[in-house]
């Protein structure tokens, strides 16, 4: 089979060097893909939102199965636009993809079909949004409705704090029309796990749990960030506690959309708060995670082009179980000086081949590029450094002694990463 990829950052190179270990796959290209990804596919220049640019390349290279790694094309409308002319492509379409698009249609999914979440209201009045800051006190949530490239949850420590906020979204208009409405929510707390699984909407296969670390800095500290690294499993997250969620947050949600019309295919990820009372759903994504990916991929031992295309076929049946390696695995984001702030590009980056030649550890590029024959830095995330070991705590270890061989100026990253797991 001939793949195209659509993506460019630590996740499709993940994705990438899972499906081209698939005894399916005859030729692999990446739309736009880096200097990662280069080395095992052949990078196309086109944009992830340039729909018509991508739909031409399909059919001129006459691609049989299309995986769409960001939200972006998704929301967009690429999974409906492609269908249209029978292309068989792996992701849901824009109707479904609208639950990551829209926090406040994925939290009326949540409302309307009992799925466990934070009590939320929806406003579209600034001074309505306020009062009920007043009302509720602080900490409480602020979250924009639509896409802000991660930025549009402000979890407000006071409720002058939440105030502004509200004034940033719905005054300023800091994240554009996304933030014309806004949800005010309870602030949940506790750990948070990501459960990630595959559906086309009749069957869900689910994939291993992991765990995201959203802040910049140490011991979860400073801004937040895209992530700075995960780890799968997460140990924190029992057998019996994986059937909690995937009962009462993953299969409710999918039978919800299906009652209404919407025919859910492709990557259901949940980002879940274990709260006191059980868990919670904070959000949907359309999309798999990243880094989340780079952690669970290593771990997957079946067909992942397999599995894709049983889902954009909707004959997921066909794929009985999933099959894991028994090995955790961790990955730490090497990210560029100034991130998730503005930051410089072009750095040269040293190691790589180094790093990447120890056992059980692989390198995935996240923002890189190569110029004249040296991979330099394009990206705030830009490496994501995997190591796989019996235990997370080998797993670790593994993936920072790789880190310790790589620099670049300006590098940083977290030294915690996966300590969390460590505790069970
Ligand atoms: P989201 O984009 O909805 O995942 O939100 C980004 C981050 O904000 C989440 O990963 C949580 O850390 C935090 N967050 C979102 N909603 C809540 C909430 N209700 N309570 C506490 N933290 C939250
Ligand atoms: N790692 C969080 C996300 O992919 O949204």
């Amino acid at each position: 089979m001939r793949i195209l990829v659509i993506g460019s950052g630590g996740r499709e190179h993940a994705l990438v060097w899972k499906i081209a270990q698939s005894k399916l796959c005859a030729k692999l290209f990446c739309a736009p893909g880096n200097a990662g990804i280069a080395q095992i596919a052949e990078c196309v220049n086109i944009q992830v939102d340039d729909i018509g640019g991508l739909l031409e390349f399909v059919e001129r290279e006459k691609i049989d199965l299309t995986v769409v790694g960001p939200e972006i094309p998704l929301s967009l409308g690429i999974v409906d636009e492609f269908s249209r002319y029978g292309l068989k492509i792996f992701g849901p379409k824009r109707a479904a993809a609208r639950i990551e698009a829209s926090k406040i249609f994925s939290k009326e999914m949540m409302a309307k079909y009992d799925v466990p979440t934070a009590n939320f209201k929806i406003f579209d009045d600034l001074q309505e949004a306020q009062k009920y800051i007043e009302k509720i006190g602080a900490p409480c949530v602020v979250k924009a409705d639509g896409l802000a490239a991660g930025k549009g949850v402000i979890v407000a420590k006071t409720i002058n704090e939440a105030k502004q906020a509200a004034v940033a979204m719905m005054q300023e208009r800091v994240f554009g029309e996304s933030g014309n409405r806004i949800i005010i929510e309870e602030c949940l707390q506790g750990e948070e796990v990501s459960i990630i699984v595959i559906t086309d909407s009749k069957e869900v296969r689910a994939l291993a749990s992991s765990q995201d670390h959203k802040r910049v800095f140490d011991n979860d500290s400073g801004p937040n960030t895209g992530g700075m690294g995960a780890y799968s499993p997460a140990s924190v997250v029992t057998p019996e506690l994986f059937r909690e969620i995937v009962d009462k947050v993953i299969y409710p949600t999918i039978g919800g959309l299906a009652k209404e019309g919407i025919d859910y295919r492709g990557v259901l990820y949940a980002g879940i708060m274990l709260t006191k009372d059980g868990p919670k759903a904070l959000e949907f994504n359309a999309r798999f995670g990243d880094p989340e990916t780079q952690a669970i991929l290593p771990r997957l031992k079946s067909d992942l082009l397999e599995i894709m295309l049983a889902t954009a076929e909707q004959k997921l049946n066909r794929i009985k179980i999933l099959e894991w390696d028994t090995r955790a695995c961790a990955c730490v984001v090497c990210a560029a000086g100034g991130y998730p702030g503005s930051y410089e590009k072009g750095k040269e980056i040293s190691g790589l081949d180094k790093a990447a030649q120890m056992p059980d550890v692989v390198v995935f590029h996240a923002g890189t590029k190569l110029l004249n024959n040296k991979v330099i830095t394009n990206g705030g995330r830009v490496l994501g450094v995997t190591g796989l070991g019996r235990t997370v705590n080998e797993a670790i270890g593994k993936a920072y002694a790789a880190v310790r061989e790589i620099s670049f100026r300006g590098m940083h990253y977290r030294h915690d990463i996966g300590r969390k797991a460590l505790r069970y």
